[in-house]
């Protein structure tokens, strides 16, 4: 078999993993032992509020880790969700696949198992992290009995989020989806607490021509304790076909599991789609399907982004968001570049 140049394609936070396994490849490590390694060092980042280490926990104060793991030679997926005080959920999830003849640990089995291979029990909260909790938990109700230190000071004059996180430092960025809250949250009611359905995905390419898959989150801010998004399932979150393409996703994760995102993306591409055009197509989908009021914007949108990427067995890349602005990032040998989304809807000045 043909050496061939390895390629990447991972979400917008994807750089310093995509550097990473580069260098794990480079000192002769697979491509899952890559991506896995790779996905650690933004899991390690007590400032990625989506992922791992620092992530934002569940409405509870608890931070609860989804990932999965795909190997496409051996057409075999692992994950685990609900992994609470473990920060490596990439790397547990490679030992399910490793270790086990399961598919999927969650909650308490999860961490035991974690915990059985030596893997570091710690609390993932960061102080920026759990502020994030209090702002969100005081920005609730007036009707409750949670204040912000800033009404507490000042009185009762200000808006309930006042004093909230600084949206300096809020994780905003251009393939965040924090601008838009989970249904019945309100962003307008505290428009500067941090939240995300963000999430860290990357799919490679190894010189032979094989492909593999990684997705790792913390998933959705201040989330139903248990809640698992699409990233620990396969089929949803990731995706492998060693014949075809590798896909993964981020964003709305009840959205993509509610049409197999990424399992649907890699068909797409069977059927003679490009990467590109198959990730168009599957927001399609999710977009046609979103049929509830409350997903749906004033212009009859999904109020949601989801972001789809693509890998193809050739080595083409492509990735789409459902609305315009966002990023992902792809890698060739050692170039490693942040390029645009193609997107299914433009920016209207009043952007959700
Ligand atoms: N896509 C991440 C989540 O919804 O949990």
């Amino acid at each position: 078999m043909s050496q061939r140049t390895c390629v990447m394609i991972s979400s917008w936070n994807g750089v310093p993993a995509a550097l990473r396994a580069g260098e794990v490849i480079a000192g002769g490590g697979g491509m899952l032992e890559a991506l896995v390694r790779g996905i650690g060092v933004v899991e390690d980042d007590p400032e990625e509020m989506s992922v791992g280490y620092g992530g934002l926990p569940n409405e509870d104060g608890v931070v609860e880790l989804d990932a999965a793991v795909m190997d496409g030679p051996m057409h075999r997926g692992a994950a685990v969700a609900g992994l609470r005080g473990v920060r490596s959920a990439a790397a547990v999830a490679l030992e399910v696949l490793r270790r086990t003849d399961h598919s999927l640990l969650v909650g308490e089995g999860a961490r035991r198992f974690a915990l059985a291979l030596g893997f570091k029990d710690e609390d993932l909260l960061t102080p920026r992290s759990r502020k994030a909790w209090l702002d969100w938990k005081a920005s609730l109700s007036d009707r409750d009995a949670w204040i912000s230190p800033d009404q507490a000071t000042s009185g009762f004059g200000r808006a309930l989020w006042a004093g909230a996180a600084d949206p300096g430092t809020s994780p905003d960025s251009p393939d965040s989806p924090h601008a838009v809250p989970p249904p019945g949250q309100s962003r307008a009611a505290a428009p500067n607490v941090p939240f995300t359905f963000g999430t860290i995905h990357v799919s490679g390419l190894d010189a032979n021509s094989d492909l593999f898959a990684c997705t790792s989150t913390s998933g959705l801010s201040y989330k139903i304790a248990g809640r698992a998004g699409d990233s620990p399932i396969i089929g949803a979150g990731l995706y492998c076909d060693n014949a075809v393409g590798s896909a993964g996703a981020t964003g709305r994760g009840e959205s993509v599991m509610q049409v197999c995102g990424s399992h649907a993306v890699v068909a797409a591409m069977e059927a003679g789609r490009s990467p590109t055009d198959a990730c168009l197509f599957v927001l399609k989908k999710i977009a046609d399907r979103t049929r509830e009021k409350r997903l749906i914007d004033e212009h009859g949108r999904p109020n949601f982004n989801v972001t789809l990427y693509a890998l193809r067995k050739d080595g083409e890349t492509g990735s789409a968001s459902m609305h315009e602005g966002y990023e992902h990032v792809v890698a060739r040998g050692s170039a490693v570049e942040t390029r645009p989304c193609a997107f299914l809807f433009e920016k209207r000045t009043q952007r959700h």
